[in-house]
């Protein structure tokens, strides 16, 4: 039998199916050296979620359920393959809600089983980094990695797409999370990162000097509850007994709130990521996760890397690829292929990562 290192010297390409249901999207994709996107399908939970203003587990779950077959399906008919092209069955398995990372977990052991091919396991923000080099991977190294999504606001070190370094997370609130609950807040629709985006256009970002939380002076870790209590604040009063004040707001008030909070977790996003790049000497930055997809904070971090001496080099995921997919996870996988690093068929979803 040829091994992955064999394939690879006599220049087979390797066709990855990846799979991704750590949160509320049901993804399958097909990948075809790590680069080439043969298919994408992702079901999105939006519609389920959102009179709940957040994820519900077990919604969720049932959804990926539903949702996970056709899923596969649709994305290998997709990529016109069939199960004999296939070389591996990547799936992200850690972090995110167990029940649902055992539907996508669960699925992807079926098939390695009963198509006989390697199981790949996928930590999901190690993922979302490598959809930064998507479009491009020719990349100088070291480079400082910022991913901000939902649940995860991290720093890495990145020299290889095996073994990211983390140098700081949150302590508290992810961005996303805290774009969501000042979403809420302010009476936005779900999800609360777009919605912000959007009437923080028209907004003013320096009407409210909202708190910017940088910790200790040399911390690379992220605290964003301080801002998402100071907007509460804002519009409930310090005692939260008061009107709610954006019943009675207009709507330039609270697109000022809006781009004034986003101001803030943007600076303090771009501050870490340049005290990271200088800590590691960085040549390059590197950015995904979903809040990746917030073009404020894509061109305030393009004008930090600017204007850096040397100037860094700034590659980002392309943004249908910063929220949650599978392209991500079968990307990832290539790398893993060619180590040889596979997973057991006993692979276990985790909570954490
Ligand atoms: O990476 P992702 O799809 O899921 C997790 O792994 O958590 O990220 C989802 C998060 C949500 O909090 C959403 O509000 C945020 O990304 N998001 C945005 C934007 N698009 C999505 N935040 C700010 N601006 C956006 N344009
Ligand atoms: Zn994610």
């Amino acid at each position: 039998m040829l091994t992955s290192r064999d394939m690879q010297a006599q220049g087979n390409s390797t066709n990855i199916l990846g799979i991704e249901t750590s949160c509320d999207e049901t993804a399958a994709a097909v990948v075809k050296d790590g680069q080439i996107i043969k298919s994408s399908i992702i079901a999105s939970q939006t519609k389920l979620h959102e009179k709940y203003g957040g994820v519900v587990p077990e919604i969720a779950s049932r959804a990926h359920i539903e949702n996970i077959y056709p899923v596969i399906s649709d994305a290998m008919e997709k990529a016109q393959v069939g199960k004999k092209d296939i070389d591996a069955i990547a799936v992200a398995n850690q972090p995110g809600l167990t029940i649902a990372l055992v539907v996508g977990v669960t699925a992807a052991k079926t098939l390695a089983f009963m198509w006989d091919k390697p199981l790949i396991a996928i930590n999901h923000l190690h993922a979302h980094l490598q959809s930064a080099l998507l479009e491009n991977n020719n990349i100088e190294l070291p480079a400082a990695a910022l991913i901000v999504s939902g649940g995860h606001t991290s720093l890495y070190d990145y020299r290889s797409p095996l073994e990211p370094r983390l140098l700081g997370a949150t302590i508290d609130d992810a961005a996303g999370e805290a774009f969501d609950k000042v979403a809420t807040i302010l009476k936005l629709s779900y999800p609360g990162g777009p919605s912000i985006e959007k009437i923080a256009k028209n907004g003013d970002p320096n009407a409210i000097k909202f708190p910017r939380s940088m910790l200790s002076r040399d911390s690379l870790d992220f605290s964003f509850s301080g801002v998402k209590t100071a907007v509460l604040y804002y519009c409930r009063g310090q005692d939260m007994k008061g009107e709610d004040k954006v019943d009675v707001m207009n709507e330039q008030e609270i697109a000022d709130i809006a781009a004034s909070f986003q101001a803030a977790v943007i600076n303090v996003l771009v501050k870490k990521t340049q005290r990271a790049a200088k800590k590691i000497g960085a040549k390059t930055v590197l950015l995904g996760g979903g809040v990746a997809a917030n073009s404020e904070l894509r061109s305030t971090l393009r004008q930090m890397c600017e204007s850096a001496r040397p100037p860094l080099k700034l590659l980002t995921a392309p943004k249908k690829y910063c929220t949650d997919n599978a392209v991500m996870v079968a990307a990832l996988a290539y790398h893993k292929y060619r180590g040889g690093l596979f997973a057991e068929l006993s692979l276990e979803p985790k909570p954490s990562a």
